[in-house]
């Protein structure tokens, strides 16, 4: 196996070799302490100029931040050291001493980093959160396979829009017009049934003119369909999936969340089953506290996160009116002027982090909204076709994984929770 940081601690005693960058050194006269990372983790390397030479120490202390490098050393046990461990240098074999790297220890502006963002993404906290996303990205296809899901990839390049035409993004397709993906959903109902479970993992575009902390133009969805599946058999998979990826978090990335500051009891508590209100009890509850909002109305980020933080974990918000919600949701029999729908809001104030519903299964009442939403049966004549050959009851839902990391690893804006965020303003690097 490949010696790297992350596994340093198999090697306590042991004489090993490996390359890495030099992210920060500090040194006083005699011994120099070197911050190394290989991109698995950091690691404290001592380098004592007795042992070393003048030479190879007048060296180390030189190296500027950023330098590769191939590293010798003994592995140390090290109990004041996050990973255990604390490396003592014998020697080292420079690769290229790099330039003066823009990115210094002390405080930089937010744009100026989101401008470094190819360098940004070697500093601890980013490394922390990409790898929280990773986490989260491995428990969801683990979480689905154990649940007989399989994965199902949509197009990105569509000549349908699911969630309403305002936020398009077109493009042309030789001589016709597309669209970039706003989501996956309906060829996932497609996928749905011809395979019952399954699950799609990807980018999608929305072109928001939003500019707050929780809107990316490029964001990457996870969403799952279900045939056979009403809307509280969904609603169950929701809460199970996002406890099954908190607790993924908690127990494989716990020098992670350390790195970020992040308050893990909070986490702990999340198990499921998550607490559900109604639309009308959310916008009884705002009324009272002093919000103006009324009935038929959408919330917005200071509604949701007052109701959020009302309750310990996420909490679903269902039965939304009809008119706030997409084309294709199925209406409630109980109460026909709402959808059985739900948003799932997570707690602290990150926000919805969750869209679903079950789907009209009726072909009869479809074609009436193909009306009502000006939909053509030449782009859509696909869609009304999963309502004549077999039709199910059938739900699924669209979870944001940006705003997921954001919230599990606690972090204000969802710009820092993906590799290269694609904002209003920010199309660099
Ligand atoms: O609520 P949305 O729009 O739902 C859908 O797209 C459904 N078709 C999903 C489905 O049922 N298959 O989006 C789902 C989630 C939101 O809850 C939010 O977490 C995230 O996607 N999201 C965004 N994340 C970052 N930036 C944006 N601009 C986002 N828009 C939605
Ligand atoms: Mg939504």
């Amino acid at each position: 196996m490949k010696v790297t940081i992350e596994r340093l601690n198999q090697y306590i005693g042991q004489e090993v070799r490996f390359g890495a960058w030099l992210a920060n050194k500090r040194s006083s006269g005699k011994i120099a302490f070197l911050q190394l990372r290989d991109g698995t983790g950091f690691v404290q390397g001592v380098i004592v100029k007795n042992e070393v030479g003048e030479e190879l120490f007048a060296q180390a202390k030189n190296l500027p931040q950023e330098s590769s490098l191939y590293v010798d050393g003994a592995v140390k046990e090290d109990d004041r050291s996050p990973t255990g461990v604390e490396l003592q240098v014998t020697g080292f074999e420079v690769i290229q001493e790099a330039e003066p790297y823009p990115i210094t220890p002390k405080e930089h502006g937010t744009e100026f980093l989101m401008d470094h963002r190819h360098l940004w993404m070697r500093s601890s906290k980013q490394h922390a959160l990409l790898r929280i996303r990773d986490e989260i990205i491995q428990a969801t296809y683990a979480f689905f396979r154990e649940n007989q899901f399989i994965k199902v990839d949509p197009p990105i390049l569509t000549g349908s829009s699911a969630e309403g035409t305002t936020s398009l993004f077109h493009t042309k397709y030789f001589d016709e017009d597309a669209y970039l993906s706003q989501s996956g959903q309906l060829y996932m109902e497609a996928a749905a049934l011809a395979f019952q479970r399954v699950f799609s993992f990807g980018p999608t575009f929305r072109a928001e003119k939003s500019k707050t902390r929780r809107h990316l133009i490029e964001f990457w969805m996870i969403e799952p369909e279900m045939a056979f599946c009403d809307h509280n058999e969904s609603l169950e998979i929701q809460e199970q999936y996002v406890s099954h990826v908190v607790q993924a978090v908690l127990a494989n990335c716990r020098q992670e969340l350390t790195t970020l500051e992040r308050d893990t009891s909070k986490l702990e508590a999340i198990q499921a089953p998550f607490p559900r209100i109604t639309y009308d009890k959310a916008i009884e509850m705002l009324q009272e506290a002093g919000y103006e909002v009324s009935w038929g109305e959408d919330f917005g980020a200071p509604h949701e996160t007052y109701i959020a933080e009302q309750f310990q974990k996420p909490v679903f918000i269902t039965n939304y009116p009809l008119g706030i919600k997409a084309f294709y949701m199925k209406p409630d029999p109980d109460y026909p002027e709402t959808a059985l729908c739900a948003d799932l809001i997570a707690p602290e104030g990150y926000g919805e982090i969750i869209g679903g519903s079950q789907r009209i299964d009726d072909l009869e009442l479809m074609k009436r909204r193909y009306e009502e939403h000006n939909l053509s049966e030449e782009a859509y004549g696909w869609y009304l076709d999963l309502r004549k050959y077999g039709t199910v009851p059938h739900s699924g839902f669209g979870l944001g994984l940006e705003r997921t990391v954001g919230w599990i690893a606690g972090t204000e804006h969802v710009r820092e929770t993906i590799p290269f965020p694609r904002l209003l303003n920010r199309l660099y690097p």
